[in-house]
């Protein structure tokens, strides 16, 4: 019934997607729900263009240029001496090419089955080995049940039009093409910044349009229940505030003045060096001098060790941590440092909604937390919008009103909501497509990631890795943009002259790379990605006038 409907009429993916989750959750295997999507788009073309017109190609898994898939995957694990790892299941195949004949060829219309015939991927992990002259380390895993429905009878098609390209053969030409990088890996780019999409786009545009219809526009309903679910989620206790904001940018405002009260003259906050431009931007906006503190060089936040010495100057009236790229900030050690000195911490937590410190959401560590909902972020609130944690005594709407056109609109509430409802699901995704490039990528000399302390979690709004100097990260960075694979140095140097040197940052500013990462993509992007970067490293020849230093931690005397 449900497919029916679907196949009704052709409808945007927004329209059609809960139904089709619907449909899904039907199908555990997932392979017959598969088979069904493709027999309503024939169902609908028939419709749209009368059978007698119509000619349908049922290809089995299509090998050759730009169809790295399964073959693909293959040659990365044999030349990287990983183990192919294959389930004990059967496919058709077919090579490019024969596609291309088979359509030029078609005597009229009808339905073919084109497959040039059926292996197990045990034989193809096999042949792609002698293709390549190594002999693969195969380890098989069970098929998922009932998974016969990926083997196609190419024998009609074949009597029709003569034989197809032996399989070893095809896969022996693909198998040396995809390690002879041929073809980009994603011929249509991905961007480093996929922006979450609505999980329920039938309800956000429907609760979207009645606030644009009624003029209910600002600290409406949906304002309301998000400031519910947040508070909630970040288990806030009736000691704490949550305001929603327009932006991270403008909760970070907040948080200074809720925590630490407009500066002195002279006042100086100590910042952490390794951030985006808006943390330093908006303190020195607010009249700050902003002195910045390098960071440990595992976790890539602030280092407790050089906070708890510059706080010995009793000009130092806040301390600002960062969870940079929603990795959270040591907030047990940062916390001893500023109750000792008795000075307020702020922390600009943009990155980290949906990460954790000590077991506990990160949200209510430091006197006050400013978050960010802009469309790379975790939750993006129709693009641009923020939240600020506060004492809830904390006066921000006294003469002068801070709060004053700095609240969230009704809009971004919606498409906030939408996604905090599924937050944890929005932060597995990202936590799947990181374990991929972990395993994928960590292992090339001279990468590394940021740690995640043990009992944190990290949000990964970005992932970024330390791209070896003598690799050289614009190099690789400009061989990735050939794959389609978008990146970003990031952080970039924030526009402050630093007081004294900050090794460790600086290293990061010189090597720190973020690849895509999104709650959009798949492990079979990420898979790619790391592919990209794997080929594009055995590309490119290192440097040899560079000598690389591994980072270590600042000796405090
Ligand atoms: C560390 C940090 N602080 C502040 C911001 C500013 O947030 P927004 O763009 O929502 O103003 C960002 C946004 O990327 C950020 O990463």
């Amino acid at each position: 019934m449900l497919a029916c409907e679907a196949a009704r009429e052709p409808v945007v993916p927004h329209r059609s997607l809960q139904l089709c989750e619907q449909l899904a959750d039907h199908d555990p295997t997932r392979r017959w729900v598969y088979a069904m999507s493709k027999l309503a788009q024939e169902v609908i073309l028939e419709r749209a263009v009368g059978g007698e017109r119509l000619t349908v190609l049922r290809l089995a898994n299509v090998v050759g240029d730009g169809q790295h898939r399964v073959v693909g995957r293959l040659v990365e694990a044999v030349l990287a001496g990983r183990p192919c790892e294959v389930t004990r299941s059967v496919r058709g195949f077919v090579s490019v090419e024969d596609v291309a004949r088979v359509v030029s060829l078609l005597p009229g219309p009808g339905l073919f089955n084109v497959s040039a015939g059926c292996w197990s991927i045990r034989e193809l992990a096999l042949a792609v080995g002698a293709a390549l002259g190594v002999d693969p380390d195969i380890v098989e895993r069970p098929a998922p049940a009932d998974d016969s429905c990926g083997q196609v009878d190419g024998e009609r098609t074949r009597r029709l039009l003569g034989t197809f390209e032996p399989l070893d053969e095809v896969v022996r030409r693909c198998a040396r093409a995809s390690r002879d990088a041929a073809v980009p890996m994603f011929p249509l780019p991905l961007q480093v910044v996929v922006p979450p999409r609505p999980n329920r786009p039938d309800l956000v545009t429907e609760r979207i349009a009645a606030c644009l219809w009624s003029g209910s526009l600002r600290g409406g309903r949906w304002s309301g229940e998000l400031t519910e679910q947040l508070a909630e989620r970040l288990h806030l206790g009736p000691g704490r505030r949550l305001v929603l904001t327009s932006s991270g940018t403008t909760a970070l405002r907040l948080a200074l003045l809720a925590a630490a009260g407009p500066p002195e003259p002279g006042a100086v906050a100590l910042c952490s060096a390794y951030t985006f431009h808006a943390t330093t931007e908006v303190l020195l906006q607010m009249g700050w001098t902003v002195r910045l503190v390098d960071v440990d060089p595992w976790t890539w936040t602030l280092d407790p060790d050089l906070v708890a010495m510059e706080l010995e100057d009793p000009s130092v009236s806040v301390v600002v941590a960062v969870d940079a790229l929603g990795n959270p900030a040591d907030y047990t050690r940062l916390r001893a440092a500023c109750d000792t000195a008795g000075v307020p911490l702020v922390a600009d937590s943009a990155p980290a909604l949906g990460a954790w410190h000590d077991g506990l959401p990160v949200g209510t560590q430091a006197d006050a937390h400013a978050f960010s909902m802009s469309f790379a972020k975790t939750v993006s609130g129709a693009g641009s919008g923020g939240a600020v944690v506060v004492a809830a005594d904390a006066q921000l709407d006294a003469s002068p009103n801070w709060l004053r056109s700095s609240a969230m609109t009704e809009p971004s509430a919606v498409a906030a909501l939408d996604q905090v409802m599924v937050l944890e699901r929005l932060v597995a995704r990202r936590q799947e497509v990181a374990q991929v490039y972990r395993e994928r990528l960590l292992g090339l000399p001279g990468f590394a990631a940021q740690h995640v302390r043990p009992g944190d979690g990290h949000a990964l709004v970005h992932w970024a890795v330390r791209v070896p100097g003598q690799l050289g990260r614009e190099r690789l960075a400009a061989r990735l943009a050939d794959e389609g694979v978008r990146t970003k140095p990031y952080y970039d140097r924030v526009a402050v002259a630093p007081v004294g040197p900050l090794p460790i940052t600086a290293t990061l500013h010189r090597e720190a790379l973020a690849l895509p990462m999104s709650s959009e993509m798949s492990t079979d992007d990420a898979d790619r990605v790391a592919t990209a970067v794997a080929r594009s490293v055995r590309s490119l020849h290192p440097r040899r006038d560079h000598v690389h230093v591994p980072l270590q931690r600042t000796v405090i005397a």
